[in-house]
Parts: structure tokens; sequence; C-alpha cells
């Protein structure tokens, strides 16, 4: 008997339990078909294995693992081998420690600086965010560990994100959103796809056929698994119907609804198997090879890699950076002893070693002559600090001064409300800038931040959040011992107010309108001209390139790269396409190939950047389609705004009208919802369902229903906004979910909200 015949002389009822994990980190298992449970693990950039109190938040302790650069800071490599390299690691790292899939990477667009998992993510383009991903999987998967790309899909805010909903229209969506997953799914061939918590044009991404099974499966050809992201399972069976395997953590009640719904006939029941036959599937291909010891060490010092080709030199005057050796240096800033070099929420690791420049910098022969905080971490105002630093900065020549975001400021489940680095940080900027001497700034943050104080430095590094080595790295910057060669993922506006979603991100908790449309990043700041601070693609070097004799191919592009300086060093190469303008609505460039090149000083090498099957295409909306047909500018250049060669590429093929020109003002405006009249609700107002947040419990009549709501104010109150946000967003099936309670008492749980306690408790307790 083969597979599929085992799977379907199951019961239902033992079916109905396969669709839902094992346990918080282990997927289902099933002796009579021969399934194993797998073990699944965050994430990103390191592992989280728990071994007592599981949860999603990132709270409570984790075995020891490397805590490699954040996938923001790896971005700025523009390296796919290296990204690959870090998969590889992640893996052998995953076997050792008995996990059979990542959860990661992610790699959802940055549509705002301001979304509090972007240090998570790659980058606000979907091209690079793509290939890197892509490199990211390739590495996990290549000793046997699964890999699982998150979150699918268009997921861009943390603030209520497990119950908004993101208004897109078809061309954003495909162009913008689904892009990246597209080219991860099809070159890097990931076993495992998440679903994000979010609604897309008002179906939960878990419960969109569409999006899971039309486009991920049909399209681009997915055969692995689809998993939920834990506790993003909001209607069972609608999940199972769009082709959702597999709902983590373990969910207590949903078997029972898969069950009814096939005996009354709304679920076919050969999806529930075909769910079956993929996660056995899944289950024998995952098997990692045995991988017996980790040299943690070196695996440290390859964090340090990763760190040191990440680093982006944003600012550089009058060559102040390297460092001479006679310099004398002084260190300011709590970063410097303090690092941060992880955002906090799923993703966090429990690293095996953790470095900082204060150390590495002692270790340096930099000519350091002390170290002072400077500033206290959480935005506080310090005066003895302060002037503690004053009086060391008189002492030196130069002032190697570290900034950052606090911890607070760059975490799952809340969105920053400004781009500012504190007060404090800044009054102290100010007050050393006073006395003339040379600064050097290094940033260590997960993403953007207003950089207007630049003015005040000679020079500026910013460093992301680089992994455990990265203190080391920035040292090595600093005395040149290694050449920066980061070039930014995303760009860094003159002020918030530019971002082209900046009025409409947060302006409904609960719906999104992508107004903004296809113009997300540099593609909106090129569109309309709008000065930026730094733009996409830019990062400077101790060293000088030059480009020379580009030629267009049939297939490519190719230029000759030389070193012109008198360091080796690193450059990236990217090619920029602008489609048919105004038949389609289109950016003015968009990242379509790139290659990073490493020369020594006065090498020269041929470069040669291929088309793919993403170079020239649009999607057509009037023809629900991608058409290739029209002239291209195909440019070659150092950033997004800094071209050094163009070229005419025709493609044939028709062009169909999509829609009219429209000003980038007319495009925008049409999109945004209507103003809904704000209801102020009251007690009693609100019938709560089991997607009602724990935060509106409030406006319910119930008893039971207040006292959520209690305890949600209390941990309103608490320091820990990690907490306080997550408890408060969460909707009531995902309070249930751990419990055991069956599908009765959890209507009863409902009832009793709704103001029906003796009936609702009568459910909970004797479950009739
Ligand atoms: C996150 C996922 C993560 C999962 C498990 C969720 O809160 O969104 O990215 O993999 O928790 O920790």
């Amino acid at each position: 008997m083969n597979d599929r015949q085992n799977i379907q002389k199951l019961s239902i009822h033992k079916k109905a339990k396969l669709l839902t994990g094992s346990a918080f980190w282990q997927s289902a298992e099933c002796e009579e078909v021969g399934m194993e449970a797998v073990t699944l693990s965050d994430g990103p950039h390191g592992l989280r294995v728990q071994d007592k109190m599981p949860n999603h938040l990132g709270l409570g302790t984790s075995c020891p693992s490397t805590c490699f650069p954040t996938a923001a800071a790896m971005a700025c490599s523009w390296d796919t081998e290296l990204g690959e390299e870090l998969g590889r690691h992640l893996g052998a790292e995953a076997a050792y420690m008995g996990v059979s899939m990542v959860l990661g990477p992610g790699l959802n667009v940055k549509r705002s600086p301001k979304c509090g998992r972007n240090f998570e993510y790659f980058s606000e383009d979907p091209y690079l965010s793509g290939k890197l991903a892509a490199a990211y999987v390739r590495g996990i998967q290549a000793n046997g560990t699964a890999s699982c790309i998150k979150h699918f899909a268009v997921n861009s805010r943390e603030r209520a994100r497990m119950v908004y909903d993101c208004r897109v229209d078809e061309q954003t969506l495909r162009e913008t959103y689904l892009t990246g997953f597209e080219i991860a799914v099809k070159e890097g061939r990931p076993a495992a796809v998440m679903t994000a918590y979010n609604k897309v044009n008002g179906e939960y991404c878990n419960s969109s056929k569409r999006l899971v099974t039309d486009i991920l499966r049909t399209e681009w050809g997915f055969d692995g698994l689809v998993v939920s992201d834990w506790g993003g399972t909001y209607d069972k069976v609608a999940s199972v119907k769009a082709g959702v395997d597999l709902e983590m953590p373990r969910c207590y009640f949903s078997a029972k609804e898969v069950e009814e719904a096939v005996m009354d006939g709304r679920l076919d029941e050969n999806l529930v198997d075909e769910s079956i036959y993929r996660q056995l599937s899944f289950s024998r291909a995952v098997r990692s090879a045995a991988v017996k010891d980790v040299d943690w060490f070196a695996h440290s010092s390859f964090a340090r890699r990763c760190a040191e080709n990440s680093l982006v030199l944003l600012k550089n005057d009058g060559g102040a950076l390297p460092l001479s050796f006679s310099e004398r240096v002084a260190l300011i800033g709590d970063f410097a002893r303090t690092p941060r070099y992880q955002g906090a929420g799923s993703s966090l690791v429990n690293p095996t070693f953790v470095d900082n420049i204060l150390g590495a910098m002692g270790k340096s022969p930099l000519n350091f002559i002390g170290f002072e905080q400077g500033f206290k971490r959480k935005g506080e105002e310090n005066q003895k600090l302060l002037n503690r630093a004053l009086k060391l900065a008189e002492r030196a020549d130069t002032i190697v001064l570290c900034l950052g975001l606090p911890e607070g400021m760059e975490l799952e489940s809340a969105d920053r409300t400004h781009l500012s680095l504190p007060e404090n940080q800044l009054n102290l900027l100010n007050a050393l800038s006073a006395l003339g001497k040379k600064i050097v700034a290094v940033l260590s943050c997960g993403g953007v931040v207003d950089m207007n104080w630049d003015e005040k430095c000679s020079a500026v590094i910013h460093a992301y959040l680089s992994g455990q080595s990265g203190g080391g790295a920035v040292v090595k910057a600093l005395t040149g011992e290694i050449n920066p060669s980061g070039r930014l993922a995303e760009t860094f506006p003159l002020k918030e107010e530019d971002v082209s979603c900046h009025e409409i991100y947060n302006k409904y908790p609960y719906k999104m309108d992508y107004a903004e449309g296809i113009y997300v990043g540099y593609k909106y700041y090129n569109a309309l001209e709008v000065p930026v601070k730094y733009p996409f693609g830019y990062g400077l070097s101790y060293t000088t390139f030059s480009y020379t004799d580009a030629k267009a191919q049939r297939d490519g592009v190719a230029v000759t790269v030389t070193n012109t300086g008198s360091r080796d060093g690193a450059t990236v190469v990217q090619m920029y396409v602008k489609a048919p303008r105004p038949e389609l609505e289109r950016s003015p460039a968009e990242l379509k190939g790139f290659k990073k090149v490493f020369l020594q000083a006065g090498q020269s090498e041929r470069v040669f950047i291929p088309f793919d099957e993403y170079t020239f295409r649009v999607w057509n909306a009037r023809g629900a389609c991608w058409s290739e047909g029209g002239t291209y500018l195909v440019s070659l250049g150092e950033n997004s705004r800094s071209m050094f060669f163009h070229t005419i590429v025709g493609r044939g093929g028709a062009v169909t009208a999509d829609r009219p020109p429209q000003s980038y003002g007319e495009y925008f405006a049409c999109r945004i919802s209507p103003e809904q009249p704000k209801r102020q609700l009251k007690k009693g107002d609100l019938t709560a369902d089991l997607m009602t947040e724990i935060y509106d419990l409030k406006y319910c009549k119930g008893f039971v229903a207040g006292l959520f709501a209690l305890i949600s104010r209390i941990y309103s109150r608490s320091k820990d906004e990690l907490l306080a946000n997550s408890m408060n967003h969460l909707p009531i099936r995902f309070i249930l979910l751990f419990m055991n309670y069956k599908s009765i008492q959890v209507e009863g749980f409902l009832e009793a909200c709704n103001g029906h306690f003796l009936k609702g408790i009568r459910k909970i307790i004797f479950k009739r």
C-alpha cells in the first residue's frame, strides 16, 4: 500500500489531529503512516532553541547559539555567497541542536522605516530581498535542514499585526510584495513557507487559497509545506481549504473543527489527506546530516566576517577614516561597552559570546586614551555622564562616538513612533562637536534613523545590528584592517515626512491602505525626485573604482571595474531597469541585478550581470499577467541615484495599455479609504468572537471579558513593552490555543464574555 492509501485509511478523527503541531516546537507525528515529528525553531540570524517555557516572543531563556548579523545588516553586504555561507552555518547549528527546520529567513518588504521588525528583513526592494533569501535557503538546506521563509505576505507593520487588513492593488501586490517570495521559492526551493498573520484585501493570508494554492503552489510550483505563523490560524476550515498544511503551535480545539466540517460536508476530506501527505513527505525529506559538534569559535569568527562585509561607510570627509595610530582616540557612548547587536522578539538569540567595541579597541594598535559612557541608554538626561565624556574628549584628537537606538525601539509587535535618535544622545553630540575635534560616529540600530546630525561628524559608519562579533568588525574598519564595502539596502530620507506611506502607515489600526502602490523606497524618491539623505545602494570605501567599457549583450550587461585607489576593497555594481512608460505605471529605476566584486589595489575585472526572468517584466493589471514587450532603459550604477551607463533594450511582445498616465498625486489619492466616522465604543457595545482582541474586551458585556480587560490594562502599565503590546493585540483564539479546551468550552468562554455567564460557565465546566 502506498503513502496516500495509508493516509486514506486513517479515521477522520485521527487525520484532523495531524493538521496541528504535536507541541509548541514540534510538527505532528503519526506512527501508522510512518510520520515523525519535526522540531522547528527560530530563526533568521541564529537558533532560539527553548528547553523550557516555550513562547514565540523571545521571552525567557534559550540554548546558546551563534548570533549572526541580522538580515538588515547582512543585506548591506549585497553578497549572496556570504548569505549562503551564513545559511550553511545556521543549518549546521540547527542539526547539532536537533532542529530540523529553521524558521527563517524573513523577507518582508520594508514599506516604512518605522516597522518594528525591519531589522529582521532584508530590504525595501523585493529583488534584493528575494535573491538574499534564496541564498540563505540554499545554505540552510545544504545539509538537509529545512528552511521556512516568512511571512507570506504583505506583512509590513507590527502594530495590530494579527488583525490588520492590507488593501493592496494587484500590480503592487505582484511587483512589490510577492516578487521577493517568488524569487526565494523558485531559486532557493525552501522546504516550507510560513503564512503571515495579517489579511490581504479582506482575507487572512492563512485562509487565502489565492495566495497559498493559486499563486504559491500553482503559479510558482512550490511543492513544500505551508505552515501558519504561531497562533496565526484564524479559521481552521478555511485554512485547510486554502492549502495550509500545518497549524502551529499545537491547538487543542481545531481538530474538532476539521472533523465536524468533514462530517457535515463543508470540507473535502481529500484536502485533509493532501495536507497530511505533504507533511509526511516533508518529515521524510528533512533529515539533517548528523552534526556531532559545532566549532563555536569558528562560527563566531564567521559572524565577524559577515559583519565586516556589511558595515556601511556613510560619510568620510577628508579621509577621516581609517584612523592613524598616532591620533589620540577617545571612545564615548554606551553602545561601545554594551553593544546592540540584535533585535527583540522571536528572533532573540542567546549568543555564545559577545564582543564589544571597547574591548576590541583596547586590543587594537590605536592610540586609545579612554572610554566614557556619555549617556543613559534609555534616554534620561545625565549631566554627570556628559561632563565626564567632555573631559575625556578634551584630551583627544579624535572622538569615536557610539550612538544607536535603545532595545525598546526595535522589536516584534510594536513599531517606532518616530525616526529620531534619543535626544540625550544628540545633546551629547552637540556638546562634543563644540570642542571642534574630529568626530567619528558609529551607529548601532536595525534600520533607518533621521541622520541630520551627521553634519557634526567627519565620518559615520552604520553598523546595523551586526551580531555577536560586530564590535571587532567595527574596530577593524576604524583601523583600516578592513575596508568597508556595505551598501544600503534601504533609503535614508531627509525627514520621515518624505516616506511615501508616511501619512497613511499608521492611520487606521486595523486597515492599511497601500495607496503609495509600487512607489516604495527609492522607487518613490526617484520617481518624484525627492532629495534623500543617503540613497538605496549607497556606501563609501577607502578606495576608489572606475567603470569602463560597459556593453549590453544579448543576455546581460558587462563592464570592466578597476580599483583605482591604493587599498584593496570591494564595490557593488548595480543594474537598474526602467520599463516602458507611460503605457504602464512604472518607477524610473528598479534594481534587476547586482554583483559584488573584490579587487586588490590596481586590479581590474570584467563583471557580467545577466538578465533573468525578472529583468523585463511589468504586471499588467488589465490582462492580469506579466507583460514583457516594450523598450527598456537598462542602467548600471554605483547606487540608485548615481548611474554611469545607460542603454536601451527592446523586448518583443505586446504592451497593453494599463491605465492612462497619472500624476503621483492622483495615483496616491484615489487609493485611500474614506475616513470612517469614529464610533465611540462603550461597555456592552461589542460582541466578542474568537478574533476579538484582548484590548477590546473592555467593550463587551460580560464580567469575564472585564476581567481579561483588567489583566490587559495591568500589562499595559508593565515596563515590558513587548509583552504589553503582544498581550493587548492578541485575538481570543490565540489565548485559548494553548489550553486543552474542547470547542464547546471555547464557545462557553465567548458566551461568558458576552454576558451569558452561567450558560458559558456550564459549557466550560461540564462541556455540554
Ligand atoms: C513570529 C514568527 C516566529 C514565530 C515563532 C511569531 O510571533 O511572527 O516569525 O517564527 O513567532 O516564534
